[in-house]
């Protein structure tokens, strides 16, 4: 029983955390405004051009196009060509596809752990795990946000693209468990972020159809708006104006999907803008290709330096997630993030369960590994050893479900932070960027209080019928440690503490955030200090993630300020 428990059980936990890829094709477009960066004219000229059309691009795009020329410049492909590939089940598929057309980008920080940048129009909201939570009114209020304007955003948001969760049997059991536990009190399904134990929104509906940031866009007027997609932008153009002493955006460069580069100026007449909104790894990045960031590290790639600002990629933040897989004998429904409990230590508990991984994952996870490892030069730790024995217990296996729930903890902040570099002057590269996770001890307290809380759920009353009687937690942990899931160090053969765990199995929860922070480099209207017509507008401006969750606060931003900037366009 014991060897072959054990071989199930490091499956599982493998598994989990493994990926395979979809292969799919398609043009077909929703909207269309929404056309291939090859079909656009050489030069173009708008009244705004936001860069990025992501999880805050299309929110603020639609608005702005209530009232003016809107051109939004993606990277990235459509999220409509097949349904499918964005559907709840294929979470894990979708983030290891390593094709180039993937909507993922993996990337591996200094810190060792795997990552991803959404490659999409729509952003992270075609990747994630759905779930949605307003930020609290702490927030809002130390943001300097109108409470009432933040209030209509949102609730333009989830008119469109937020549900109510079905909460089946893992769900419920969780939910039961945080309760038992102590997680209080219970909040029932609400969008707001409150301690305790709650059932938040999600933009998966009941039949696990995924609604994104893209969907904003049907609030767009088709006529005043042009989407162009696979539109690279390489650098934003800067022109010093007779009179003014500050450096003016005026247009930026494009390159399509054939490598042909287009040319898009902001129209001479009204107060005209662009806005970069291409998160938390492309906004930083882009303004150091565009000549704003410390002068010093410009120089050293050859970028002629318009402004020297040192903030620009600095205070980069992403809350580490730890994990402990729980498999089950009782049969699981396929989910993401419905339940969640917020402890009054401040970590978040989440989890999903049942989750679909296709066939050959083994050989999958080895590859993305060794994909990531060979394109920042990391040597990758994944031996071939390990694959094969890892492959060989995966056999063991029938099926390619994850039997079982997934159970998570995310920290509140961070506290730690980290900064991002330039590697290469190629926008379509990924910069260096490092999150120094855990290197605020409170970061790491919050974390093992977190854990404690995940032990306690797991051992509780309501879910004893999802254990397997003979697998005590500390089995699940010592697991745990076992897979190669980051490039760190572990310290499997030593005693080791809830410390040492945090540190050995961090993950990301891919809430990272930072880079151009209030306050540092944009001031409080978003506006990039120390220049003219250019904003930031996206996760890159968050001193720490909002809400429970942050994508609410990143759609709701965009909305916001669309209305901010469209009202003070025709206020004189
Ligand atoms: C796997 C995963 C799971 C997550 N789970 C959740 C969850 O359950 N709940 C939640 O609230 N949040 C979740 N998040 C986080 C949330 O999705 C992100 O915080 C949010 O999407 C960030 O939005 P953004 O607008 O800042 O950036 P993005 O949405 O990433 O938008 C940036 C856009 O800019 C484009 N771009 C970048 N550079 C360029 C360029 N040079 N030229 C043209 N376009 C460019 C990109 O392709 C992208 O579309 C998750 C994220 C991931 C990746
Ligand atoms: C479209 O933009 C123009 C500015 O170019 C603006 O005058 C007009 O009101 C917009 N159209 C609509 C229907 O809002
Ligand atoms: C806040 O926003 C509301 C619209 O939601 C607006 O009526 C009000 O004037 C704004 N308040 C301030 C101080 O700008
Ligand atoms: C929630 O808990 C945190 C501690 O993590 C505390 O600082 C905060 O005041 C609490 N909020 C409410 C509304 O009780
Ligand atoms: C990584 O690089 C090696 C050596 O150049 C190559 O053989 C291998 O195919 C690469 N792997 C991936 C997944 O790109």
């Amino acid at each position: 029983m014991g060897w072959t428990l054990d071989k199930f059980i490091w499956a599982l936990l493998v598994e989990c955390i493994l990926l395979s890829g979809l292969s799919h094709s398609g043009k077909a477009s929703k909207y269309a405004f929404v056309r291939e960066a090859t079909s656009a004219p050489p030069f173009l000229s708008y009244d705004y051009i936001v860069i990025g059309g992501g999880t805050s691009g299309c929110p603020l795009a639609a608005t702005l196009s209530q009232g003016a020329r809107v051109l939004v410049l993606e990277r990235g492909g459509s999220p409509y060509t097949n349904p499918e590939r964005i559907h709840l089940k294929n979470f894990v598929n979708s983030l290891a596809d390593i094709s180039p057309s993937s909507f993922s980008q993996p990337f591996i920080s200094t810190d060792g752990v795997l990552n991803a940048r959404a490659r999409v129009l729509g952003g992270g909201s075609v990747l994630n795990a759905g779930f949605y939570s307003r930020a609290s009114s702490d927030y809002i209020r130390i943001s300097g946000w109108n409470e009432s304007l933040a209030e209509e955003s949102y609730k333009w948001v989830e008119k469109k693209v937020v549900f109510e969760p079905p909460m089946l049997q893992w769900q419920s059991a969780v939910r039961d468990g945080l309760l038992e536990v102590g997680v209080l009190p219970y909040n029932e399904f609400t969008y707001d972020h409150l301690n305790g134990t709650k059932i938040g929104g999600t933009i998966f509906d009941k039949k696990g159809n995924r609604h994104t940031a893209a969907d904003l866009l049907e609030y767009a007027d088709p006529k005043n708006i042009s989407v162009y997609l696979h539109a690279t932008v390489q650098k934003i153009l800067f022109r010093y104006n007779t009179g003014k002493r500050r450096p003016e955006a005026y247009g930026v460069i494009f390159i399509d999907a054939m490598g042909v580069m287009h040319r898009a100026y902001l129209n001479r007449k009204g107060k005209n803008e662009i806005i970069l909104s291409a998160g938390a790894i492309g906004s930083p990045q882009l303004l150091m290709l565009s000549g704003i960031g410390s002068a010093k590290h410009l120089q050293a790639h050859g970028i002629t330096v318009v402004l020297d600002r040192p903030w620009v990629g600095q205070d980069m933040a992403d809350n580490p997630m730890n994990v402990l897989v729980v498999p089950s004998p009782l049969p699981v429904e396929v989910s993401l993030v419905q339940t969640v409990g917020i402890t009054k230590s401040g970590s978040f508990i989440e989890t999903g369960s049942g989750l679909s991984l296709g066939p050959s994952w083994s050989e999958r996870l080895q590859k993305i590994f060794e994909f990531v490892s060979n394109q920042s030069g990391q040597p990758s730790t994944f031996s071939s050893e390990n694959t094969q024995r890892v492959a060989d217990l995966v056999r063991f296996l029938t099926g390619p479900t994850l039997k079982g729930g997934i159970i998570i903890e995310k920290i509140t902040g961070p506290r730690s932070t980290g900064h991002l570099e330039l590697i290469t002057t190629n926008p379509s590269d990924n910069p260096s960027v490092t999150f120094n996770y855990f290197k605020d001890p409170e970061d790491l307290r919050i974390c093992v209080e977190g854990m404690k809380t995940i032990i306690d759920v797991v051992n509780s009353k309501a879910l004893s019928k999802f254990r397997y009687p003979n697998l005590p937690v500390q089995a699940l942990l010592n697991l745990m440690l076992l897979i190669p899931m980051n490039l760190r160090p572990k310290h499997v053969n030593t005693a080791y503490s809830l410390q040492q765990y945090c540190i050995d199995t961090v993950l990301t929860i891919w809430h990272y955030h930072g880079g151009c922070l209030t306050g540092k480099v944009v001031d409080h209207d978003y506006k990039v200090i120390g220049v003219e017509a250019l904003r930031v507008i996206d996760g890159s401006t968050f001193y720490r993630s909002p809400g429970t969750n942050p994508q609410a606060t990143v759609m709701m931003l965009g909305r916001y300020m669309g209305e901010q900037i469209i009202n003070k366009r025709f206020s004189g």
